[in-house]
């Protein structure tokens, strides 16, 4: 593989560690826990791993020589920027904990556990990915580990390979698997420990415990530098407005961030949407008056970001969406029914016969191509594809017809003309910043601690990370402990509970509190590429999400 000049330096930087992970571990038990809600239904689930405490890990146990262990890696979804520098943590942790351990990758993600589909991951593999951006070094995949038969393959091939320990590094969805795993190996007495570890860009897996999940503060630093960059050619040109989505299935977080970081005229948050149950018509409204505005000012230019999850948080949308899966589902008679109809028109006939009547009125009333992007095949968890819904074009449409009225009555005299992007595969696999190298790599030798105490069923914890690396805090926090019963699927499931864009939350707040300003005063902030080597200002400083969170 030929390498870059930025990869050849960038393999030669040491990932910073909290001090108490530097040395000896002492093993700090903490306070019996509690999950978040539904507390009775969680424990019922969870006997063997729900309640169990805190762990905190602090400088200055004794050196022990641990016994040698295999281990199993597994990476889970969609990529963000950090995880080879999780397995290049756990594999040094393991290393250091005894020499002789032993780290397996299973390849293509969970689906590699159950098809018995792995790699050993030597020193030299390892020396080849680490701080490089990235899952190519055993491949990631969306299968759900949720059947006993897969868990039951699961023990087989850990069995074959003598491996006590699974780490599953994922999202919401996938740590929560990691608990159902968890919980069953117990329950079957197969000795066989599963840690998760806190991934994705979307910035939902957070709570107390959790301070952000890995990628995140990467892929809002990518989309940033490439926002400020349009924003710069916008001011420049001084003709387009560019409307830009952003990645982020469901919560908003990405585009709050890079709103905090470049200060764009607007900035949509489907929790705000949600919450005021704005309609479609409103919202494009709202944007069409702030165009009218800048027109005023001679501005015919701007910049808006577009959460990419927006869609399912508009309330007639959100009722669309759940009919629309629910006669799509997998295994459902009207899905064979819709599969089979070949022509456009007939499948959006036999949709529309399908729905309730205000349903199948906003249906109709969605461009053809978007409404067809919403029948498009669901994930394996059965969410829509957001990624695929071009939400920034049906704006962009809606929003010009809506300025030709205006223009009509007189409410609007300025000139239209818009340009849309979508970022979201541009930042998923970056070359991790230094928070993300350093923030992964503890949290990955973290999973090698918590393995080598015996614990199982822990999601691993770095926090404190907003101070220097040195004073983060390490441990582990029981994953029942995030955990409620939501419906999916017409059925109750405990899952973790996701981390919305909070409105009464402080980045939420210092954006509100700017945003009429930014809508009408160009105020652009360009942050420009990620740093790696300078003023640890530029190279260092996290999110502004964290940095206001935990003011
Ligand atoms: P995870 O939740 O698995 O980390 O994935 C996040 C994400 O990047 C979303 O932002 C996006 O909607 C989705 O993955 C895209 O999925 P895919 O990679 O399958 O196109």
């Amino acid at each position: 593989m030929t390498k870059s000049a930025l990869q050849i330096e960038r393999a030669r930087y040491s990932p910073k560690l909290p001090k108490a992970l530097q040395g000896a571990v002492k093993v700090v038990t903490g306070k019996n826990t509690e999950s978040v809600a539904d507390q009775a239904d969680i424990l019922k689930l969870f006997p063997n791993t729900y309640g169990m405490p805190l762990i905190t890990f602090e400088e200055g146990g004794a050196t022990a020589q641990f016994p040698a262990v295999n281990v199993g890696v597994i990476l889970s979804g969609g990529q963000a920027p950090g995880g080879h520098n999780v397995i290049s943590g756990i594999f040094d942790g393991l290393k250091k904990l005894n020499p002789a351990n032993k780290l397996y990758g299973f390849l293509g993600g969970p689906g590699g556990l159950v098809d018995h589909k792995y790699l050993e991951l030597t020193a030299a593999i390892i020396d080849e990915y680490r701080n490089t951006g990235g899952f190519d070094i055993i491949g990631s995949g969306r299968t759900k580990l949720e059947e006993t038969a897969q868990f039951d393959l699961g023990v087989e091939i850990c069995n074959k390979l003598g491996i006590k320990a699974l780490i599953v590094i994922g999202g919401d969805d996938s740590n929560t698997n990691a608990c159902v795993l968890a919980e069953y190996y117990l329950q079957k007495n197969t000795g066989i420990q599963v840690i998760g570890c806190p991934k994705t860009i979307d910035g939902d897996l957070k709570n107390e415990m959790i301070e952000t999940s890995f990628g995140f503060d990467t892929a809002c630093k990518v989309y940033s530098e490439l926002i400020g960059n349009i924003m710069r050619d916008a001011n420049s040109a001084k003709k387009y407005w560019h409307f830009i989505k952003l990645m982020g299935r469901s919560a908003s977080h990405i585009g709050l961030e890079c709103a905090l970081q470049t200060q764009p005229n607007i900035c949509l948050i489907s929790e705000e949407v949600a919450g005021n149950e704005q309609t479609l018509g409103q919202i494009v409204n709202d944007i069409a008056d702030i165009i009218a505005k800048r027109a005023e000012n001679k501005e015919n230019f701007g910049v808006a970001l577009i959460p990419e999850g927006l869609i399912e948080f508009i309330p007639e949308m959100k009722i669309l969406i759940s009919e629309l899966n629910d006669l799509l589902a997998e295994g459902h008679a009207t899905a064979d029914q819709f599969k089979a109809i070949a022509d456009d028109k007939a499948k959006s006939d036999f949709v529309i016969a399908n729905l309730t009547k205000e349903s199948a009125k906003v249906f109709a009333s969605l461009p053809a191509g978007i409404a067809k992007q919403l029948t498009l095949d669901r994930d394996p968890h059965g969410n829509v594809q957001v990624s695929k819904i071009e939400t920034e074009k049906l704006l962009i449409d809606m929003v010009e017809i809506r300025l030709s009225e205006m223009k009509k009555t007189g409410q609007y005299k300025g000139k239209f003309s818009a340009q849309n992007h979508f970022f979201g595969y541009e930042g998923r696999c970056a070359a991790p910043s230094n928070f993300d190298a350093d923030y992964c790599y503890s949290l990955g030798y973290t999973a090698s601690v918590l393995i080598a105490n015996g614990k199982s069923g822990y999601m691993s914890s770095v926090r404190n990370t907003t101070a220097p690396a040195n004073e983060w805090i390490a441990g582990g926090v029981p994953i029942t402990m995030m955990m409620n019963m939501e419906r999916r699927h017409g059925h109750m499931k405990p899952v973790i509970q996701k981390a919305l864009v909070k409105l009464d939350g402080a980045p939420f707040k210092a954006y509100a509190a700017k945003r009429d300003e930014w809508a009408v005063k160009t105020s652009y902030v360009y942050p420009g590429p990620i740093q790696y080597w300078g003023p640890g200002i530029v190279c260092d400083a996290t999110t502004k999400t964290l940095q206001l969170e935990k003011a």
